[in-house]
């Protein structure tokens, strides 16, 4: 599957068509409006300027019929909009409907994906099946942060804690790109996320792997893990073979088969995780993840361990 466009003007759900359709007729109405209003300026320019010879014009002073045209006009033009601003805020964010299927919580600079009914936790992908809404809960743990996938839904901020709602629906398979489309610090413009629209048998068994638990792991994977809980890894990452949940950090208990790491900045490639690990800070300035200085033998056990994470 290849990524998407992310464009407003490609919608694939019923709320984002909703929101594209008010923009390009409201686009439309004001292009006609420029359209009329520049040609008669233009045409008055013209024929009535100044001439050798030519008297003064006319000089008028209030015109009750032109005065009344000229507000009865821009007073339907936007009643219009009024009425296809309130149909677009009903198909663009109808009320929620019992339990969210999904809670996102904005982090500085990361998105945490909670599947409730399913019982698990991801992060900055997430899977949906093709053509039904999901519901989905918004939450942040320190700053606003706004939820956004072009194709798919309306934009909505993340508050801490305050819950917002948010339906997101993809009418065709696709990988959609998902953003964070309000200012939260340093690394604002690397807090993307990606949602795979699938068919509901792939999508049923994405969840079931999701469920399951870490693969035991050996050899140079088993001393990875040693390292991933001796450097204090373990203080912020899940991997979900203990009772320890930590969220500060990514749940990584299936990283492995993630598209991307550090919220979109790389695509999961053993080299830039590799890369990731030497230094986050230089992949991402700012991250909350530090330095810790791996020796060369310390990456390969680590990085054996992470790529076993399936
Ligand atoms: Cu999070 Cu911008």
């Amino acid at each position: 599957m290849t990524g998407s466009s992310g464009s407003i003007f490609s919608p694939v759900s019923p709320h984002a068509q909703a929101i594209t359709d008010l923009f390009v007729i409201s686009l439309w109405i004001c292009a006609v409006i420029f359209a009329i209003v520049a040609g008669l300026v233009g045409y008055s320019l013209f024929r009535y300027r100044w001439r050798e010879g030519t008297p003064e014009p006319e000089q008028t002073a209030g015109h009750k019929k032109l005065e009344i045209v000229w507000t009865v006009i821009p007073f339907l033009i936007v009643l219009l909009l009024f009425g296809l601003t309130v149909r677009a805020m009903q198909h663009s964010d109808p009320p929620p409907s019992g339990n969210p299927d999904l809670i996102v919580v904005g982090h500085q600079w990361w998105w945490e994906v909670r599947d409730p009914k399913n019982g698990f936790v991801t992060a900055n992908e997430i899977h949906i099946p093709v053509g039904r809404p999901i519901s989905i809960e918004l939450d942040a743990t320190d700053v606003l942060h706004e939820f956004w996938v072009p194709q798919l839904t309306r934009k909505m901020t993340t508050v801490p804690g305050a819950r917002n709602h948010v339906w997101m629906q993809a009418d065709k398979p696709g990988v959609y790109e998902g953003v964070c489309s309000e200012f939260c610090g340093t690394q604002h413009a690397w807090m993307r996320f990606q949602v795979v629209a699938e068919s509901p048998e792939d999508y049923a068994a994405w969840v079931r792997h999701q469920q399951s638990a870490a693969r035991p792991p050996a050899g140079a994977a088993a001393r990875g893990q040693r390292l991933f809980r001796d450097m204090t890894c373990v203080n912020c990452h899940t991997v979900r073979d203990s009772d320890r949940a930590p969220n500060a950090g990514p749940d990584l208990t299936h990283l492995a088969t993630r598209r991307q790491i550090g919220s979109g900045i790389l695509p999961n490639t053993p080299e830039n995780l590799r890369r990731w690990l030497s230094d986050p800070q230089q992949v991402k300035p700012g991250v909350k993840m530090p330095n810790f200085k791996l020796t060369d033998e310390q990456l390969d056990d680590l990085l054996a361990y992470l790529h076993s994470l399936e």
